[in-house]
């Protein structure tokens, strides 16, 4: 009976949550809103969580505080999809109890049941003043979620440091292996383990760790093979900007390398490296369905201005894109072709030097011109508010990208033969793709849609698409 009282009242704040958030959707202002991102339906997310294939459905779930647009006690926020394009809403998959939900991931158990893995937090009164631990939660339908009774699965880290989150589980042969981010005396770690069965958690090794110099906490872990290499994606705190790179307050990126099943020893071969070169990425994580590796990262970083939180809402998610390995060993990040489903009307634009061409709020822009010469076009709201301007000089062999507020982004990139920038303009922001090696996430708060204008002296061919509303 006491058992049976508690799942009611369960029920009952989940349907009260559920009626707040149709309740306070009506006050969002919807001048920013992306249509065709996921994000924040009202409140705040941050981390995108759970993301995987469940029963024909795609599931991505994400860091959710639903009664104000700054970060709170953490749910876990839902959407669903049958082709990574077209979003729908779901009911928040895990509201917190005495343990805040943090970021985790998603496996499918042999009982085809979804299993959520996520770092419970608790905050206590004395110091460090938190713990975290891992918690395990059950879904028959992909909907409904219920906390395992014997949380937490996986109390504290070897080394007792009180950081210890983000697990991310798959499964190799016999075994479920977990990832979990952690630290060592201020330097950043990801540890693995592994389990028979999700529940009884053995540590196999530390898998890497900062020597020094490459910060003191790695957040939201995520190791896979790529085509016969190894990849630590991580998102690690703390690290000092080197020049042009890790100009964000955290980064994101990966290190490739060898590993064994056999010694859990993952062996680098190259350095860290950033996955995306915008000023609004972080916290990526993957999922690999039919052969292919997807990421989706949260289209945002900590510590700046959301200026939609007065809206009611705020934080997204990137658009889904594709992983590869080249023959210089580096990710080459490109949008799903399942994207192209959005794709409305085509238009062609020749875009002589100084013009300017007024497109929707949703378009995808196809950009070619002479790689020999100097590209510079300038993005901004039909009515006003922020700009950006994008811009690649030869002589010098960068991309840049500048909103005009003194935080220029700039990255080497060598064009294949023929250049061409494959551009994804929402609302709010923009994700520009030089080929798949040179990729920059940013938001841009411009308004009533998007004016391109050609600061160049070439003239430059853009084929665009008007992009449909795919998030309901
Ligand atoms: C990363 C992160 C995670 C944590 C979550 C909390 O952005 O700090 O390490 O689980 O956000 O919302």
């Amino acid at each position: 009976p006491t058992h049976s009282k508690s799942v009611k009242q369960d029920e009952e704040s989940k349907q009260e949550l559920e009626a707040y958030i149709e309740e306070a959707k009506k006050n969002v202002n919807p001048r920013y809103r992306l249509t065709y991102h996921v994000s924040a339906p009202v409140g705040w997310i941050n981390d995108p969580n759970g993301f995987s294939f469940y029963r024909g459905r795609y599931h991505l779930f994400y860091q959710y505080y639903p009664y104000d647009s700054k970060w709170g006690p953490m749910h876990w926020g839902h959407v669903s999809s049958t082709d990574l394009a077209t979003w729908e809403y779901l009911p928040t998959a895990l509201i917190p109890e005495e343990e805040m939900c943090f970021s985790g991931s998603a496996v499918v158990d042999d009982n085809d049941r979804l299993v959520l893995m996520y770092t419970g937090r608790l905050n206590t009164d004395e110091d460090p003043f938190f713990t975290e631990s891992q918690y395990l939660a059950f879904s028959d339908d992909g909907v409904n979620f219920t906390k395992y009774e014997g949380n937490p699965v996986l109390q504290s880290a070897p080394n007792g440091s009180p950081d210890f989150r983000d697990p991310k589980a798959w499964r190799h042969g016999d075994y479920w292996y977990v990832v979990i981010g952690s630290q060592n005396e201020g330097h950043g770690r990801v540890l693995l383990y592994r389990s028979p069965d999700l529940i009884q958690w053995e540590f196999l090794s530390v898998l890497g760790e900062s020597e020094g110099d490459m910060g003191y906490m790695w957040e939201c872990p995520d190791f896979f093979e790529l085509d016969g290499k190894y990849v630590l994606l991580m998102s690690p705190q703390g690290l000092e900007a080197k020049g042009d790179r890790f100009m964000n307050l955290h980064q994101t990126g990966y290190i490739i390398g060898d590993f064994s099943y056999d010694t859990f020893e993952f062996t680098p071969i190259e350095e860290f490296k950033e996955i995306d070169f915008g000023h609004d990425f972080y916290a990526a994580t993957t999922t690999e369905v039919d052969g292919r590796r997807l990421l989706i990262a949260w289209f945002g970083m900590w510590e700046r201005e959301f200026p939609e939180a007065e809206d009611g809402w705020a934080g997204a998610m990137t658009i889904v894109r594709s992983l590869k390995l080249d023959d210089k060993n580096r990710l080459i990040m490109e949008p799903i072709s399942e994207m192209e489903s959005l794709r409305q009307d085509l238009t062609q634009v020749k875009l002589q030097s100084g013009d300017s061409y007024d497109f929707g709020k949703a378009v995808e822009l196809l950009v070619t011109g002479s790689v020999d010469e100097k590209i510079s076009l300038l993005f901004e709201g039909r009515d006003g508010g922020a700009f950006a301007e994008v811009s690649w000089n030869p002589a010098v062999g960068k991309v840049v990208i500048d909103r005009n507020d003194g935080d220029i982004r700039q990255v080497e990139w060598e064009p294949a033969d023929s250049f061409e920038w494959r551009i994804f303009l929402d609302t709010s922001s923009i994700e520009l793709f030089c080929g798949g090696e040179v990729v920059f996430s940013t938001r841009v708060y411009a308004l009533g849609g998007w004016r391109v204008s050609n600061r160049s002296s070439q003239t430059l061919n853009i084929r665009s698409y008007d992009l449909k509303q795919s998030i309901f």
